[in-house]
């Protein structure tokens, strides 16, 4: 029987865009199950959403897609939670090249970790190159509308949040 490529996804997800979301339905394309894994760190935590809230966005977003997504969290080292996970690859999604040194950084970081992980990175789709959500978040606290840019149950929290 072929074994089940899993791929890990980590990332702060503070909340989930949709350019997070094109991205795990691109790596589904490739891998036969994706876990959507956020990275805690309660010692230094400034996030807007807790994890527990974060994890519910995720698992509204992919309830359609079964056990393909999953949602998870972690404390400590990607590299041992990936291991843990049973999975051989980290996915990253590339935006502008911007980003591409601190991903460069990561990976080769993570490579001298655990040598037998692959850092494998998605372009992000073109129509959400400039999507970040630490932008995401400051264009609602701003006022601003972001209905394109996050699923609704995110902006339905996101207003909640911010509006009351
Ligand atoms: O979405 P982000 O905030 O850019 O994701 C960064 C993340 C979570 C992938 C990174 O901070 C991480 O891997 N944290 C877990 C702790 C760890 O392994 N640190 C060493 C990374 S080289």
């Amino acid at each position: 029987m072929a074994r089940t490529k899993i791929a890990v996804y980590p990332g702060s997800f503070d909340p989930i865009t949709n350019g997070h979301i094109d991205l795990v339905k691109r790596t589904l394309r490739v891998f036969d199950r994706v876990i959507v894994a956020i990275a805690s760190n309660p010692e230094k935590d400034n996030s807007l959403f807790s994890v527990e809230e974060r994890l519910e966005m995720i698992r509204e977003v992919f309830k359609g897609l079964g056990r393909r997504v999953q949602a998870d969290s972690f404390e400590g080292l990607l590299v041992d939670y990936t291991e843990r996970a049973g999975a051989e690859v980290i996915i990253r999604g590339l935006r502008a090249v911007s980003d591409f040194e601190y991903e460069f950084q990561m990976a080769m970081m993570n490579r001298g970790l655990k040598p037998n992980l692959e850092t494998l990175f998605m372009m992000t789709g073109e129509s959400y190159f400039y999507i970040s959500s630490r932008l995401v978040k400051e264009v609602v606290s701003l006022g601003g509308d972001v209905s394109s840019l996050v699923p609704k149950n995110v902006l339905r929290r996101l207003k909640q949040r911010f509006q009351g």
